[in-house]
């Protein structure tokens, strides 16, 4: 097989990029590890910044996120006996949707069937040879493939081979908590998502549609999921949430889905070795307290489909050979953001971070200039950023 783009990874980044490419008169084949199914049933992020958003319209991807998505305007922050909400449309004129990663990921699953594009899912022991003029080999039931193209995209995410394929710095940051995350059909107990500060742990009260709440709950690292019966998370969840507190209560109800999720920050560079190039968690992880993962990966890529096609249809390098300086330019500012909502909100035993970490809540929901820095961010920069 031969085609102009080969895109490791049905993922969010590898199937927006494969349609953004295709838009722009490139084609490009998809292969993916997973099924379809298990692709389009994964739990994972909810919220989508402002311009991903924009983004998604802009390409014809957006009728069912209008229609069944939730516009935000902020989110609250809060602390044992405080409650406070953070305007992003007041403070910086752009806010947030809540849409799951799901439904994301049906609408270009979809958008790409209408298009003809070839996806190869179930495909085992993918490895990428010869960066300089490079190809892809996979198998499909045992039998043997090999791809080549002009240019590879590793979207592989956290745990794909792609990275390693090109070479450079790491830096990595691990964190001694994860998140304990359920799925519960329940109408949400609150209009906007709830950041809780606890000395027991973070809580998060988010949320999927008018009946299914997403909640998550800070663990130690290691937790087995066996030790949390349903009763023991929603006391906990109610503790941490401030059940009770000015007459607010959390409803409870089934949980039909929980895991647990650990938490690093990770970022590679460069994104690119010759002809094969990294983009989303192939190249970048942060800790989800910032919402950030899903977004990036869609940044990157709205970043590199552009560089790709002046590339393979003008010849023009310049953008590819910009792409990963300015990709990584985002990265960074993601990855401290969301470094700095997660070391703020997690419980730690050391009561000298207690104090600081109430200390920065207090600045950030009492001072506008506080207040904008976390919307700025948490809504999203533009994407060329
Ligand atoms: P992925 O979505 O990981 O896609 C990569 C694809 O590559 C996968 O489909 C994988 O099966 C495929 N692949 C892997 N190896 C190979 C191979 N060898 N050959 C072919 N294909 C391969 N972010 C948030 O903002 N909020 C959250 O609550 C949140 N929860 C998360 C929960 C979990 C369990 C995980 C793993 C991530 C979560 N994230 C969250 C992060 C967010 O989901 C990711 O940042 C986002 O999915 C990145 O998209 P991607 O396309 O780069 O990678
Ligand atoms: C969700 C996940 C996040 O990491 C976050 O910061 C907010 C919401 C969610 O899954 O709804």
């Amino acid at each position: 097989m031969r085609t102009q783009v080969a895109i490791i990874g049905a993922g969010p980044a590898g199937l927006l990029l494969s349609h953004l490419l295709a838009a722009g008169g490139v084609e490009s084949v998809v292969v993916e590890t997973r099924t379809r199914e298990y692709v389009e049933s994964r739990i994972r992020a909810g919220i989508l910044e402002h311009s991903t958003v924009e983004l998604l319209r802009s390409v014809g991807l957006g009728d069912r996120l209008t229609r069944e998505g939730d516009q935000h305007r902020g989110v609250y922050l809060q602390w044992p006996g405080e409650r406070h909400h953070v305007d992003f449309q007041d403070l910086v004129g752009r806010s947030v949707w809540v849409y799951g990663q799901t439904e994301v990921q049906k609408d270009l699953g979809r958008a790409r069937d209408a298009a003809g594009q070839q996806v190869i899912y179930d495909v085992r022991d993918t490895a990428v040879h010869d960066p300089a003029d490079p190809y892809v080999t996979f198998t499909v039931d045992g039998a043997p493939h090999r791809l080549d193209a002009d240019v590879v995209v590793g979207c592989d995410g956290s745990f794909g081979p792609t990275r390693e394929s090109v070479p450079g710095t790491t830096w990595q940051r691990t964190y001694d908590y994860s998140w304990l995350g359920v799925l519960a059909t329940v109408p949400p107990s609150t209009d906007e998502l709830i950041y809780a500060w606890h000395p027991d742990g973070f809580a998060l009260n988010s949320m999927r549609s008018p009946t299914v709440t997403r909640l998550y709950l800070q663990v130690p690292s290691g937790t087995d999921i066996a030790e949390w019966p349903d009763d023991r998370i929603w006391d906990a969840l109610s503790r941490r949430l401030g059940h009770g507190q000015d007459g607010w209560k959390l409803a409870r109800g089934p949980i039909t889905d929980k895991s647990v999720l650990p938490m690093r920050s990770l970022v590679q560079a460069p994104m690119r070795r010759d002809r094969v190039f990294l983009a989303g968690d192939a190249a970048h992880i942060v800790p989800p307290t910032g919402a950030k993962g899903l977004n990036l990966a869609v940044a990157d890529v709205a970043l590199l489909a552009p560089a790709l096609v002046s590339l393979l249809r003008e010849k023009d390098p310049r953008l590819a050979d910009e792409y990963s300086d300015r990709a990584l330019r985002r990265v960074w500012r993601c990855t401290h953001f969301s470094w700095w909502m997660t070391t703020m909100l997690h419980a730690t035993d050391d009561p000298f971070d207690h104090q600081l970490q109430l200390s920065q809540l207090r600045w950030v929901a009492s001072s506008e200039a506080g207040a904008r820095g976390l919307a700025e961010n948490y809504a999203g920069l533009p994407i060329g950023f």
